[in-house]
């Protein structure tokens, strides 16, 4: 039974460029708990792969030589910079810019399918997890970092909105991807996602589903204010 003043772990899963992340660090900061980014650390390794030759510009794998060295490596967030984000760091140095580039997301996801990255990966997002008061985003981290979660939210929206989304942020970023392109590799990213082997994005049967196609930031808070309330007693403010 949930006890009333309790820290809870919230999971909040869903596709890519639904908000995931924007939304979890309100939810996290609005109520004080820690945030943390699960894709942050599947596109640290994916850097590490990427600068060491573990992976190609194709995204072949090799992964002999990649299961070998990932457990010498650090991955690791520190909350830095003068607004207090939480940077991704590896091996000591922050590769924050690094692994947001278009090259790093039209990689990741084959990085994130293999079976011993998932596992390199859990292990340090449960360990985040120990002293509850936490939000975390993902693909599953309501179906397997965290299945016991006491809350788990499934983010969706149509792949057209979320390309808009992501193709208005690339563009501030000064990048020339198309929308096209944008679109194109979504839809290859949500493929790869939703069809790997080992914990395929999915929701959890006991996830409340949340379409933001068109909605607000303020009305996502107020969707999950209500939900809070009398559920666990708490409150973003
Ligand atoms: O949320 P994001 O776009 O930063 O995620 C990057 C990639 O990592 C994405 O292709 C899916 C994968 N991922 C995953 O497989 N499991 C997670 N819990 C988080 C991300």
């Amino acid at each position: 039974m949930f006890m009333a003043n309790s820290k809870i772990i919230i999971a909040i899963d869903g596709y890519s460029s639904t908000g995931k992340s924007s939304f979890a660090k309100l939810v996290a900061e609005g109520l004080g708990y820690i945030y943390a980014d699960s894709g942050a650390l599947y596109r640290a390794v994916t850097y590490f792969a990427y600068t060491n030759g573990f992976i190609d510009d194709n995204g072949v794998v090799e992964k002999i030589g990649l299961q070998k060295v990932l457990h010498k490596i650090e991955i690791f967030f520190k909350t830095s910079g003068p607004d207090g984000r939480s940077m991704t760091y590896l091996n000591g140095s922050c590769i924050e810019k690094q692994i947001r580039t278009s090259r790093i997301s039209g990689l990741v996801s084959r990085i994130a399918e293999i079976p011993f990255v998932r596992e390199y990966v859990d292990e340090i997002l449960r360990k985040m997890g120990s002293d509850k008061g936490l939000v975390m985003d993902g693909r599953d981290i309501g179906t397997a970092v965290f299945p016991n979660a006491e809350l788990k939210i499934f983010m969706t929206a149509s792949p057209e909105v979320r390309a808009r989304r992501r193709f208005d942020e690339l563009k501030l970023k000064g990048a020339k991807d198309t929308y096209d392109e944008v679109l194109a590799a979504l839809k290859k990213r949500d493929d790869i996602d939703e069809h790997r082997v080992k914990d395929p994005l999915t929701k959890a049967k006991d996830a409340i589903v949340l379409d933001n196609s068109c909605m607000t930031m303020g009305e996502e808070i107020d969707w999950l204010n209500a939900i809070l309330k009398p559920n666990f007693n708490l409150q973003i403010i």
